[in-house]
């Protein structure tokens, strides 16, 4: 059974719809894609997952569970975490009292906790300091967003996607405004989840990174999947190539060109 699986997803606004029968499966501890142009409706199929908006129709499973039935803070103590696309970073909190909020997931008898494991506190702690530790920011721990670069402020909004523990988490554009070193360390950041545990679902408007990192791309375009498949199918894929005519047409065909020539190398 996919960790994640939407049949027919659709949510509209107005006269227009922004998602438009969206199926796709997500396997536990897989690195999962979703490209598209902006306005493309990316956001909108996070907020419809998360809860922040209300679909129209389809179904959404996660575990299998109907996650639309579900009220949003019950889909994220189902272990589904995001990340927002605007950061909504909370700048009078240190990065670590940022991370905090996040981990904590109260619930009403949490307090049975503290009598039966009284280490629990320290549970929060820990995942805070761990989620931290994996984006390497624990040097900022005490800095306040506005002491940070635009780099590292996606950071910590990242990590504390990543503080509640999920079991897969959903990344809105986390490498909006990055240069592309910037983008290439948190690829190799983000794949790391993957050791532990965290399955990976990425949006982004910039084939760069998610060609490079991703096992698996769904291309949406006016609010509709239009290709599926490996990085290598949707280099190649007419309607992909079609969708993203222009620069970044220009730019998927050169990524692939080299690495095609990369590989002809390697098998010299
Ligand atoms: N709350 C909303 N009310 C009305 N229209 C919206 C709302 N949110 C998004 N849209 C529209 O839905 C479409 C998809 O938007 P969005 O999901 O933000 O795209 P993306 O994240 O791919 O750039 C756009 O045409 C946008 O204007
Ligand atoms: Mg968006």
């Amino acid at each position: 059974m996919p960790l994640l699986e939407t049949r027919d997803l659709t949510v509209t606004f107005g006269g227009l719809n922004a998602n438009n029968h969206i199926n796709i499966q997500v396997e536990r501890g897989s690195f999962v894609g979703l490209i598209g142009p902006n306005g493309a409706g990316k956001t909108t199929f996070i907020d419809a997952l998360t809860g922040f908006v209300p679909t129209s129709t389809g179904v959404a499973l996660f575990e299998g569970k109907d996650l639309l039935e579900m009220r949003p803070h019950k889909r994220a103590r189902a272990g589904l975490s995001r990340t927002f696309q605007s950061l909504e970073l909370f700048d009078d909190l240190t990065v670590e009292d940022n991370l905090l909020v996040a981990a904590h997931r109260p619930e009403w008898y949490s307090f049975l906790y503290d009598f039966v494991a009284p280490s629990r506190a320290t549970g929060v702690d820990d995942q805070v300091a761990w989620a931290l530790d994996v984006l390497d920011l624990t040097e900022f721990r005490t800095a306040h967003p506005s002491d940070l670069s635009h780099g590292q402020r996606k950071l910590v909004g990242v990590a504390r996607a990543l503080a509640a523990q999920p079991q897969l988490v959903l990344l809105d554009e986390p490498a909006a405004g990055l240069d592309t070193t910037e983008s290439h360390v948190l690829g190799g950041r983000l794949r790391s989840f993957l050791d532990h545990d965290i399955t990976v679902f990425l949006i982004d408007h910039d084939m760069g990174l998610v060609l490079n990192v991703c096992d698996y791309i769904y291309v949406l375009d006016f609010g509709k999947i239009i290709a599926a498949g490996t990085p290598d199918e949707i280099r190649v894929h007419p309607a992909v190539i079609q969708a993203y005519l222009g620069e970044q047409a220009t730019e998927l065909q050169e990524t692939g060109a080299k690495e095609a020539h990369g590989a002809d190398e390697a098998n010299r």
